[in-house]
C-alpha cells in the first residue's frame, strides 16, 4: 500500500514505541510524521519493564532516553515531522520551557517542540520562534486558544506552527471534538495560514475520516486506529461522508477576531490544566 493520491491530510502516529512507527510504516506504506508526550513516554514497553523491575530514572536518564527514543524515529521518519513535548506543570514559567525547548530541538533535525496552549507556552512559543525552532501548541480545547496560537505566532513561516486541538478528550467529557476542528480551520480561513492544524487524541477510524473529509493539514491517530485504518485498506470519506456525532451536543461557532494580540483572548481551559498536570505526573512517576 502507499499514500492515496487524493489526500493532503498528513498522517503521524501518536506514541513513542519506535516498534509501532516500523508496523505502522509497514502496514500503511507510508507515514509522515510522530508525535511524542511525557504520557506516551511512560508507556514505552522498554521504560515500562524498567520500572517494574523497580528501577526509576534519574532526571539526567530519562531525558536521554527519551531523546533516543525520538532519534530512533527519526531515523525511521527521516523526512518527517516529530514532536517532542516540554515537561510543564502549572508552575512551569516560559524560561524553563525554552531551556528544555533548546535542547529537545538539537536532538534531531526534524523536531517540532510542544508548548502547553497556555499563558507560558504561549510565551515561550514566541521565543521558540524568535531562535527558528518549529513549534507545536498543544493541550488546545477551545477556538479561542487557537486564535491566540494564531495571534501569538504571527510572521512564522509555514510548517512552523502547529496547533493541536485534542477531541477525543472533548468527546470524553461529552462534548463533539470534531466541532472543534471544523470552528478552528473555519476561523483560520480568514488568516494568512501559518498555522497547521493537527487533529489530536484520535480515538477511533471515524475521527480520522471526518478530519481528512474537513481538511486537517495533519492527523495523529495512535497505533490501534492506524492498524484498523491499515487493515481496511485506508478508506478515505466519500462524497457523501457525514460523522455522526451519536448523543454528543456540538460545540458552536464563535465569531472571533484574529486581529487582536495573543494576551486579549480568553485562553484558559480546565481541560488544559487537567492534560498538564497529568503529562507531568506521569513524567514525575517515572523519575526516582
Ligand atoms: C497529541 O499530540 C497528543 O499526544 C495526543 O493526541 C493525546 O491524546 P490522548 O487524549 O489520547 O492522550
Amino acid at each position: 500500500m502507499s499514500k492515496p493520491k487524493n489526500i493532503k491530510t498528513r498522517i503521524f502516529l501518536d506514541g513513542a514505541d519506535p516498534e509501532e512507527t516500523r508496523k505502522v510504516i509497514s502496514l500503511l506504506g507510508f507515514l509522515d510524521g510522530q508525535t511524542t508526550n511525557p504520557t506516551l513516554i511512560s508507556k514505552n514497553p522498554e521504560a515500562k519493564e524498567r520500572l517494574e523491575r523497580g528501577e526509576k530514572f534519574s532526571e539526567k536518564q530519562i531525558l536521554d532516553f527519551y531523546r533516543q527514543v525520538v532519534q530512533e524515529i527519526s531515523g525511521l521518519l527521516p523526512k518527517g515531522s516529530i514532536s517532542i513535548e516540554v515537561y510543564a506543570d502549572h508552575s512551569t514559567i516560559a524560561e524553563q520551557m525554552l531551556r528544555q525547548a533548546r535542547d529537545m530541538f538539537s536532538w534531531i533535525p526534524n523536531a517540532h517542540v510542544k508548548f502547553p496552549s497556555a499563558r507560558e507556552g504561549l510565551k515561550a512559543s514566541q521565543q521558540a520562534l524568535k531562535e527558528k525552532m518549529r513549534v507545536n501548541m498543544t493541550l488546545c480545547f477551545s477556538q479561542e486558544q487557537a486564535a491566540a496560537v494564531y495571534a501569538a505566532t504571527l510572521g512564522a513561516r509555514k510548517g512552523g506552527v502547529f496547533v493541536s486541538p485534542f477531541i477525543g478528550r472533548l468527546d470524553d467529557r461529552g462534548e463533539n471534538g470534531m466541532d472543534l476542528i471544523s470552528n478552528i480551520l473555519q476561523m483560520y480561513r480568514k488568516g494568512d495560514g501559518h498555522v497547521e492544524v493537527l487533529t489530536a487524541s484520535v480515538r477511533k477510524l471515524d475521527h480520522i475520516l471526518c478530519a481528512i473529509k474537513l481538511g486537517s493539514d495533519i492527523i495523529t491517530a495512535p497505533f490501534h486506529v492506524l492498524k484498523e485504518w491499515g487493515e481496511k485498506q485506508l478508506p478515505l470519506p466519500r462524497e457523501d461522508y457525514s460523522y455522526d456525532p451519536g448523543q454528543l451536543p456540538p460545540i458552536p461557532y464563535q465569531e472571533i477576531d484574529l486581529g487582536k494580540s495573543w494576551q486579549d483572548y480568553d485562553i484558559h481551559h480546565a481541560l488544559t490544566d487537567n492534560g498538564m498536570e497529568r503529562f507531568s505526573a506521569d513524567w514525575n512517576a517515572l523519575i526516582k
